[in-house]
This record gives C-alpha cells, structure tokens and sequence, in this order.
C-alpha cells in the first residue's frame, strides 16, 4: 500500500512539523482491520505541541477529513490515533491492472538503480560433505539475490570456498599415511570426510600426527608440487559433488571464488596493517590490536608464517571492492561467525577504508534435527543430499495419494519437495533455530511451501477452466469495472494483501529477511483459500464471474513472483 502511505505523508507533512521521510517510519498497521489500514500515532507529538496526544489525533483528523484523498476513503481518531481506511476501488483497480499487466514491481519496488550488491553465500569447505548447516545459507543467501534482483539492484553472488586452511595439511597428511586411491575415486568427498574423521581420532593419541598435519599445510603453502596435486584432485572432487548439488537447488553463482584464491594477495594485506601503523608482533604473530573496541585481536599471521581464515577475508573483500563497487556487500553466515565478522569490518576500517560501513554480517542461527547440533567433527552430519532425496520421494507419495493422474509427476514432486525444504528454512525469522520436522515442511496445509504452491496451482487451475476451446479467454468487462464489484468482505481482503505485495518486497531488503516474504505469501494464500471458499467463479454468472476471474488474474503473479524470489517453483499443476 506504498501508494496510500505516500499520500498520507505526504498530507501530513504539510499539517505537521515533520518532513515526509520523519512520517514515514511512523506509520503502523492496526491490528484489527475495523481500525483502518494505516494508523498514524500521535504519540511523538504530544511533547512538540504540548498536548494531549488524543486532542491532536482529533485536531488532525478535523483537518484532513474534508480534504478528498485518491488512497483513502476516510480518515478517523480513535484515541491517540488517526486511522486511515482505504479506497478499495480506487487502490484495487490500480494494483489489479498493474498486477494483471506485469507493470508493478517496476513501479513500485524498483529502488536499485543498478547499484552492486554483492552477496557471498553457501561457502561449504572443500573435502568435507555439504551438510545441513551450508543449506541455510545457500538458501538465504540466494533469496537475497533474488529479492535483490527484483527491485533492480545488481547482485554478485560469490561462492567463497573452504578451500584452504590447516585442515587441508591435515587431511594430506592422513591420506599420505593411510590414503587408498580406489576408494577415493570410488566415493570422494566421504571418502575424504572419513580421513578428516580418522585423523581427529587418531591424533588424540598421537602427537606426530598434529605435527605431520602442521608441516604438510606449510609445504602446501611453499607450493610443494606433491602437496599442491593432492589438493587440487580434493578440491576438484568436491567441486562437482557441490556442483551437482546446487544444479538440484536450482543455484548459481557469479563466482566461485575460494579463499586459495586470495594467497597471492595475502602478504600485501599484511603489509598494508603495517603501513598503516595498526600491525604489531605478539608472541611471533602478527596480529591487529582491537582491544580498545572491545574484540580479541585479529591474528593475521601465525608465529609459523601461516595465514588464517581472516587474513583471507581481508584480502577477498579488498579484492571485492576493486573489482565490483560494491554499494553494499553481505556475509551470509551463522551467527557462531559474529565476532569474527566483527573483528574483520573493524580492521578494514582501521586501513581506511570507507566502505566497510557497507559491509553487512547477515546472521542466522542453527538448523537442528532432532537429534542436535549438525557438526562435521563428530561425523553425525546428515548429508544435504540424503534429506533432498527423501523430501522428494516424500512429495512424490503425497502427490500420488492426492492426484494420481498428474502428468509430469517427477517434475513436481521435485519443486514441491525442494520447495518444502527451502520455504521450511526461509519461513523462520533467520536469527532464530530452526527445528527440522518432516511432517511440518510438507503438510499442504500448515505454513509451508506446498500450501502457497497448492493456492497458486488452484488459482492457475480456475484460470484455466475458465478458458474457451482455443485456450484464450474473451473478457468482457474492464479491470475497473472488476474493482468496484468486488464488494464482499473476502474480496477486499484479499485485494488489500495483493496491495502489500511491493511493501513486503522492500521490507524483506530492508531486513534482509526473507522470512517476511514467506510469511506474506502464506497470508495470501490463506486469503486466497478464504475467498475461493466463500464466492464462488466458475459458478457465478456475467460481471461478477468476470471481475472474480480478474481478481484471480491479479493474484497469480504475487504468488508465483513471490515463490520465485524465494527460489521456490510454482508449477501450475499440483
Ligand atoms: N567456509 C566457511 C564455513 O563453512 C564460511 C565462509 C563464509 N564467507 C566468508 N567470506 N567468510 O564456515
């Protein structure tokens, strides 16, 4: 409802002391819908004017109500507030022509401007399985883009690998004294989850071993051509075993660009601390002292020469700046990275340099099973792959109880199943757990991908019936004649949540939340259901069946654009 906010700040602002933009974040959503649509609080003026808030919500509303708003049709005190009700036929004849003629998230959403955003996403490590806990981001991480995409930003999305690092010293070193070639071939990356598991397990008692780790990462770092080639064939590996799964996601990448990638810069950066004057030795490292802002300091080099994760992430984002511009840039990663993330925007801006204010820690918290924290150390990591499999094979029996006779049965039991998996992640506010249930993720009822994916196969459904033989539909009334007959409780509803749509969208940026999209769409579908259940189409005659088919016209493009910023399928039968 960008349309009526503007307005309203736009007429406030010249009653009040306050600029458009200072109006603006004031405005709510009532609770009830008896209370209007928008609701201004007066709260925040009582002390400007010395009054009571009541008195200037009804002072205000005397002032406006005579005025004749396009957006509105009436505006109300209810004690220290003024609530505005919509103009339905006003605002739903413009947001159904804009929806049915695919103009409105240009209009109303496009606020990028063509500015680069980049995003690094997904980011599993290299020899190890991409567990569970790499979905989230992947998953997170690639709405983003898509959102971000939408309102006409342009997104870089990056893959910045685990591909270097001492666990590779230790894995070459495991696999120098008990690697078995034919195995490795056979099933590489648990092959190589298996060594990585043997080592932690065998150097407990064996020191050597540690030691044997430390110095072949060292030699991988001097180059040393045996090191070199066995990491290469583990990275090789893993990459198509990613690969193969990000083709069943439906994921791209502008880059893969993992942190091997940044080696050569890495002494550069180090020399750049030390230019800068915020270098110091400790203990032999080098390190960043960043105990005045409260954070441990930020290790750049190990006492033995060895570079960290860190000092890579320097490198990449300095690398990322030149390369891209970026207006803004975001780390989708677990909340466990916090400091870390921390610790590296801070020394960026201690080298001068400006933009790492645009640098963004995008956080999210843990997925559990039932059975506790994923972890790639204790070996009880369930493999991304296993639970894609099952939840399509899950989605495969559903469809076939409910409707036997679907042709390409295969192919939407793989959007339904994928899609449950990636809505049953987006759907919860990021920052917060989330338990995995499979009943929960694909019940076609509850809040989940298949419920919204159900709403818009039936909508597509009725569409379609309502055809005649040659496929296309001869409408005999215009789309503001559709809007003002749709005068029933459930019709209003409805078109007043298509009308949130753009507002969602730019909240979802704003917040970088995909969840709010998600649950957006679960209301639309839920309001769609309330509607489909209580007016009939198809058994409708004339006008009415007409301005009802429109209505549905207008609402298949939020649920299949909405889905598809989420990355979710929306096959048009179910
Ligand atoms: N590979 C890392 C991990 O699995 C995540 C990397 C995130 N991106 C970054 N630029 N640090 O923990």
């Amino acid at each position: 409802m960008l349309r009526l906010k503007e307005e309203i700040c736009k007429v406030l602002a010249e009653q009040l002391p306050l600029s458009r933009e200072q109006v603006e974040p004031l405005l709510e959503t009532p609770p009830e819908p008896e209370m209007g649509e928008i609701a201004f609080p007066c709260f925040a003026l009582a002390r400007e004017f010395k009054k009571n808030p009541k008195d200037i919500a009804a002072e205000l509303a005397k002032d406006i109500s005579g005025r004749s708003e396009k957006y509105w049709a009436r505006v109300e005190n209810r004690g220290p507030y003024l609530n505005f009700f919509v103009n339905y036929s006003k605002l739903g004849r413009e947001v159904m022509e804009e929806l049915v003629s695919g103009s409105y998230l240009t209009k109303w959403c496009s606020r990028g401007s063509n500015q680069v955003v980049v995003i690094d996403y997904s980011a599993p490590n290299i020899a190890k399985p991409f567990g569970i806990g790499h979905l989230r981001s992947t998953v997170i991480g690639n709405s983003l883009y898509r959102i971000y995409r939408a309102m006409g930003y342009k997104p870089v999305g990056i893959n910045h690998l685990g591909d270097w690092g001492t666990q590779f010293g230790k894995l070459i070193a495991a696999y120098s004294r008990w690697g078995d070639k034919k195995a490795l071939e056979q099933d590489p990356v648990n092959y190589l989850y298996g060594l990585y598991v043997d080592f932690h397990r065998e150097a407990d008692g064996d020191e050597h071993l540690e030691q044997e780790g430390r110095e072949w990462f060292r030699k991988l770092e001097e180059g040393n051509e045996d090191a070199v080639k066995l990491w290469d064939a583990f990275c090789d590996f893993s990459l198509e075993e990613f690969k193969k799964i990000y083709h069943m996601l439906d994921i791209e990448f502008d880059h893969y660009l993992g942190e091997s990638f940044y080696n050569e810069q890495l002494d550069r950066v180090v020399e750049y601390a030390w230019q800068k004057g915020i270098a110091k030795e400790s203990e032999g490292a080098i390190v960043v002292d960043l105990e005045k802002y409260g954070l441990p300091p930020c290790i750049l080099k190990k006492k033995d020469g060895a570079t960290l994760y860190i000092t890579r992430d320097l490198a990449a984002a300095i690398y990322r700046y030149q390369e891209f511009e970026f207006s803004q840039m975001l780390y989708v990663v677990g909340a466990e990275q916090t400091l870390h993330f921390q610790q590296l925007f801070k020394v960026l801006e201690l080298m001068g340099f400006a933009w790492a204010e645009n640098c963004v820690h995008v956080p999210f918290g843990l997925i559990r099973f039932k059975d506790g924290k994923m972890s790639t150390r204790e070996g009880n990591i369930i493999l991304l792959k296993e639970v894609i499999d099952k939840a399509i094979s899950l989605a495969f029996q559903t469809i076939q109880g409910k409707n036997p006779d679907l042709k390409d049965k295969e192919k939407v039991a793989e959007a339904v199943g994928i899609g449950a998996i990636k809505f049953g992640d987006l759907y919860h506010d990021r920052i917060k757990d989330v338990e995995f249930e499979w009943d929960r993720v694909l019940d076609f009822s509850g809040e989940t991908a298949p419920y919204v994916q159900y709403a818009h196969a039936r909508l597509c459904s009725i569409l379609r019936r309502a055809r005649d033989l040659n496929g296309s539909r001869v409408c005999s009334i215009d789309i503001s004649e559709a809007a003002m007959l749709l005068e029933k409780e459930e019709e209003k509803t409805l078109v007043k949540h298509l009308a949130l749509f753009a507002d969602t969208v730019i909240k979802a940026q704003k917040n970088q939340k995909p969840s709010i999209l998600a649950r957006y769409l679960v209301d639309v579908s839920r309001e769609f259901n309330r509607f489909y259940h209580s007016c009939s189409v198809l058994g409708e005659e004339g006008n009415l069946k007409e301005a009802r088919l429109r209505l549905l016209e207008a609402a298949r493009p939020v649920l299949r654009e909405g889905l598809q910023m989420l990355g979710i399928k929306a096959p048009e039968e179910m």
